[in-house]
């Protein structure tokens, strides 16, 4: 049934603007059509997290001790949202100018500074070293960087790599800039000289995109991938830089950027593996092609648990300052005409946070404490399961663990009756270890076991 409001009266009524529609039912289907564009009409309600969020919270409300594995937020054993006390001391004693002012368009100098340090750690001073020019943006949230590189390194109509289990959110970004999507596997299917990257289906599709495009773009998650908790080894991250090289070599003309989605880095064992092992390929004596981009998209959502602070940045590394140059230019502009300039409180707060070494300690404690809980969550789970003989996927770092199953809605359906929230995605189930408690484990495990195959 349509809503109708006439000066100031509203009501219901089948009645509209000279049209009359006869049934609720086609009313419902069309709502909106006179005014969404074409590629609005085709975004689609309910995100899955939050709809099995909502089954959570309402079975919760009505007394149930129900496991909630659904959200992708760390929360504490009981329940509340975990925070890193020195980020939010150092947000409380932030001037009130900080919260007020616009950030420069690109960002605050010294946290763009800062930014370079924590994506990349040490390895930042020997890239430095090498020649190798690094550019850092400011954006709000991982998310803002995402969509820079998105907006920006391949053309309107081409596809982005990702692997087949992703983080659902990528799709619409992709789609909203008009991209579409080409994906390999997870895991190799077979014996694979590297036991979590599929090389021989990456280099099938890096081959196939090049027959279409003349630039091509990968989206990785790793380490501590969302949503299955898997990180690649050094071996790993190695043959597919190499591979991209001998590429980027093979075919000067096609530009090829890889975007490591740093999203969860800082809560994995090998926080800066990506920046060791690009450092470790150049210094092996590989050439740096003039058409391979190395990004970071950071997020400080999670590391520093300012989630609704919008604060991120994209990072580059090209050996000619005159690309960073070119590049930070175009992000500016992108930025400029999307969301104005990236939130400036958090840029600020980082700032001065890192710049005492008593502050820096501090979060760096309750990072480790954070992590602690998610590693211990981690080992519990994957114990119970072992236990009760369910296979999941392998899960090393970060937020999350992934069962994969045929009929992840089936599966989820039949744990909720257990009361057990979790949530189903394509390909299999989401387990937000950083939302259940260390209790949770023996319940997920149990039924998981039980549920249909
Ligand atoms: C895989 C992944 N990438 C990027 C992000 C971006 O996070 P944000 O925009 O909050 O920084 C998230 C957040 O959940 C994520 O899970």
């Amino acid at each position: 049934m349509l809503r109708w409001r006439i000066l100031g009266q509203t009501g219901r009524g089948h009645e509209c603007v000279g049209r009359t529609i006869s049934s609720a039912l086609i009313a419902e289907h069309m709502a909106g059509e006179t005014l969404l564009n074409a590629h609005a009409l085709r975004k689609h309600g309910n995100d899955a997290i939050f709809s099995w969020f909502a089954r959570y919270q309402k079975a919760r409300d009505s007394g149930i001790d129900a496991v909630n594995a659904t959200v992708g937020s760390l929360l504490e054993e009981d329940g509340s949202l975990a925070t890193n006390s020195a980020v939010v001391e150092s947000v409380r004693n932030c001037p009130p100018v900080e919260f007020s002012a616009y950030a420069p368009l690109r960002g605050l100098p010294r946290f763009l500074d800062l930014s370079k340090s924590l994506a990349l750690g040490d390895a930042r001073q020997s890239l430095e070293n090498a020649g190798i020019s690094i550019g850092s943006i400011a954006t709000p949230g991982g998310s803002g960087a995402l969509y820079l590189t998105a907006a920006n390194l391949v053309e309107r109509g081409h596809s982005v790599l990702l692997r087949d289990r992703h983080w659902a959110p990528y799709d619409g970004f992709l789609s909203g800039s008009d991209l579409s999507i080409e994906t390999w596997p997870l895991l190799p299917s077979g014996d694979s000289q590297y036991p979590y990257f599929d090389l021989t289906s990456f280099e099938e599709k890096i081959s196939s995109l090049k027959m279409k495009q003349d630039k091509i773009m990968i989206w990785l998650n790793d380490p501590a991938h969302n949503p299955t908790g898997l990180s690649l080894t050094a071996e790993g991250r190695i043959a597919l830089l190499d591979s991209m090289i001998t590429s980027a070599l093979a075919d000067p003309e096609i530009g090829h950027t890889l975007v490591i989605d740093a999203a969860y880095s800082l809560y994995a064992d090998d926080a800066y593996g990506w920046a060791d092992s690009i450092v470790e390929v150049f210094d092996n004596g590989s050439p740096w092609p003039e058409n391979l981009l190395l990004c970071f998209a950071v997020s400080f959502s999670k590391s520093h648990t300012i989630y609704g602070m919008r604060n991120g940045v994209l990072i580059s590394l090209h050996p000619e300052q005159e690309v960073i140059d070119r590049l930070q230019n175009v992000f500016g502009v992108t930025g400029r005409s999307t969301w104005s300039a990236a939130p400036r409180i958090g840029q600020y707060c980082l700032t001065d946070l890192h710049s005492s070494p008593e502050q820096g300690a501090a979060w760096a404690t309750e990072c480790e404490r954070l992590k602690k809980i998610l590693d211990n969550r981690r080992i519990t789970l994957l114990a119970n399961c072992e236990a009760e003989g369910v296979i999941l996927n392998p899960a090393h770092d970060g937020f999350f663990a992934w069962f994969e199953c045929d009929q992840p809605e089936i599966v989820a359906e039949h744990c909720a009756k257990q009361d057990v929230f979790v949530v189903p995605l394509e390909g299999g189930i989401r387990i937000g270890l950083c939302s259940m408690p260390l209790t949770g484990c023996e319940r997920v495990a149990k039924a998981l076991a039980s549920a249909p195959r």
